[in-house]
This record gives C-alpha cells, sequence and structure tokens, in this order.
C-alpha cells in the first residue's frame, strides 16, 4: 500500500473545517498551499466549470501586467490587498523586474496567505521594502494605520492599491450587506493625490451562455459550501467602485485585453474563445492630483 500523502501542518487560526476562497484559489493557479477539503472542493468546481483554472490563471497576469505597467509609469509603492496566497508572480517579484526600490505591503484576513507570504518574504524580500499584514479590508482605517505603521509605505507619496479578484468575495458589514461599496470610498479618500486603483471583479453581463451558466453553478457551490459567498456586480457597478478617479487606457476591459503588451516573457499563454469568455471585467483607475 502506498503511505497516504502527509498533508503540511496548517498556521495557527486556519480554518480546515470550509473550503477557503484563498486556499482553493491557491489550488487552482497549481499551488501548494490547500488542504484536502479545498482540493476536494476546487476540483468539484473544475468538473462543472474547466474554464474556472484559465479565469484565474488570467486574473493573475492581468495582475503582473497592472504591476509592470504602473511601475515603468513611476508607482514605487503597492498595497495589495487580498492578495492571497503568494505565487509565481507576486507584486513584489515584477514590480522588482523593472524598479528595484519599488516597496509592497500585502493584506489578506486569510492566515494561510499570511503565513506564506511571511516565508516568501523571509526568503526572497527585503524587510525595509516587503511587508504581509493580517488585515481586513471592511476597516479602512485600521487597514491603512497598520499598512503605513510598518514604515514601508509613506503616506504623502501615490500609492497603487490592488483589489484584484477580491471585491465579488462578498464582504459582510455589521448589518449582514455588503458593505464593499462603503469600504472603497473610504480607500479613494485615504489614497494620496496621484495614486491608482486596480479592480477585477465577476460579472455575468454579456459573457456566453456556458460561462454564464458555469458561473452559477460556481457560486452556488461557494455560496453552500465554503468560506466567504460571491456576489457578482453589472460593469456600471464595478466601474462605479472607481468613484471619480480617471481610468487610464483603455478604460474597463476583459482581463486579456488590458495592456496584452505587459505581458511578461515566461507567462503561460492563455487563450479564450472569445474575451469575455475570461468573466472578469477589470481596469485602473487613478486619484487626481
Ligand atoms: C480570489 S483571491 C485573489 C488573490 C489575488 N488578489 C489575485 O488576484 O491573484 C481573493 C483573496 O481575497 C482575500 N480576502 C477576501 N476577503 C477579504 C477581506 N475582507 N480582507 C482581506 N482579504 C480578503 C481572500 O482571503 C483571498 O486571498
Amino acid at each position: 500500500m502506498p503511505e497516504p500523502k502527509s498533508e503540511p501542518v496548517p498556521p495557527k487560526g486556519v480554518d480546515l473545517t470550509r473550503p477557503s476562497v484563498a486556499r482553493v484559489y491557491d489550488f487552482y493557479l497549481g499551488g501548494t498551499a490547500n488542504w484536502a477539503i479545498d482540493r476536494e472542493f476546487g476540483e468539484r468546481v473544475i468538473e462543472k466549470f474547466p474554464l474556472v483554472r484559465n479565469i484565474a490563471l488570467a486574473n493573475r497576469l492581468f495582475l503582473n501586467r497592472v504591476v509592470r505597467h504602473l511601475t515603468r509609469r513611476g508607482v514605487r509603492q503597492f498595497l495589495d490587498i487580498g492578495a492571497g496566497v503568494p505565487t509565481a508572480g507576486s507584486t513584489h517579484q515584477v514590480a522588482d523586474e523593472v524598479a528595484p526600490d519599488t516597496r509592497v505591503v500585502y493584506v489578506d484576513n486569510e492566515p494561510v496567505a499570511v503565513a506564506h507570504g511571511e516565508l516568501l518574504l523571509d526568503k526572497e524580500g527585503d524587510p525595509a521594502r516587503h511587508a504581509v499584514i493580517h488585515a481586513d479590508l471592511r476597516d479602512p482605517d485600521g487597514l491603512w494605520r497598520d499598512a503605513v505603521a510598518t514604515g514601508i509605505l509613506d503616506p504623502d507619496e501615490p500609492v497603487a492599491l490592488l483589489l484584484i479578484a477580491v471585491l465579488h468575495v462578498f464582504q459582510p458589514g455589521p448589518d449582514g450587506t455588503d458593505m464593499s461599496q462603503q469600504a472603497l470610498a473610504r480607500y479613494r479618500e485615504l489614497l494620496p493625490p496621484g495614486s491608482y486603483l486596480a479592480i477585477s471583479h465577476v460579472t455575468e453581463e454579456d459573457i456566453p451562455p456556458e460561462p454564464r451558466a458555469g458561473l452559477a453553478g460556481l457560486k452556488r457551490m461557494y455560496d453552500t459550501s465554503s468560506s466567504s459567498k460571491a456576489i457578482w456586480r453589472t460593469k456600471a457597478e464595478i466601474g462605479g467602485m472607481f468613484g471619480d478617479f480617471a481610468l487610464i487606457d483603455p478604460g474597463m476591459v476583459w482581463t486579456p485585453q488590458w495592456h496584452p503588451e505587459e505581458t511578461g516573457p515566461n507567462a503561460r499563454p492563455i487563450t479564450f474563445d472569445t474575451p469575455s469568455h475570461a468573466v472578469i471585467w477589470a481596469g485602473v483607475g487613478r486619484k487626481a492630483t
């Protein structure tokens, strides 16, 4: 009999009673920071909706292109909220390829994502320029205070706030309703002039029938069995998250359409029948100076 594969010991505070959004996403991306409960759930999702893996990879490549593009535009500070489990092509790695003086603070509320972030930064990070903190996006003032307290972000200089594939995770407030818009309004106030806001978010609007059916099934599974429910929004609702920030070119598009020329040389090409099969609507806005 082959020995059963042993599982890594989870960091303290990890809930292994339900699949976690962060760990299942890590499984889609081919990572190792996931446990049997996450893999079983992820496999069931993939069986019903095989496109989900490429959707996750295309989203990740969007993140990489945003970081490359903004670093080239002169941004030297990133606040990556809902950063997830670090995997190849994390924000600091991509930024360092363009400008090795870039500073990055990662934030997540999932202990596995934070623990893996710490391990990675211990190995290859620069404590003067990189940090990971455990905080919740629903508390903008507390999160901002903690991020600035790392000493890594200068609150008087422009910051690129990344909210990549996190706002379609339902964010219940004290009254049980989603409080993403309220939190976003506060982040837009807190960000210094000249800052950027990058958002990617699932929508069901204008997508073909096959991914539409897949998304409906995926939402049912997350809503009933995972650590967090899902919330899909219209394109107008996602665009509204930028408030009065001005969208930079090319505006809001499907993830593969955002600055494809910024794709790194080692990126595995992801192809979809149409860009809308990527189901994630994405863009970057800038606060006036
Ligand atoms: C789908 S993953 C996206 C990871 C990464 N941003 C990317 O696009 O590759 C969503 C992440 O958001 C995190 N998250 C969800 N709600 C959060 C909250 N309220 N505060 C902080 N992180 C949160 C989850 O733990 C997970 O790591």
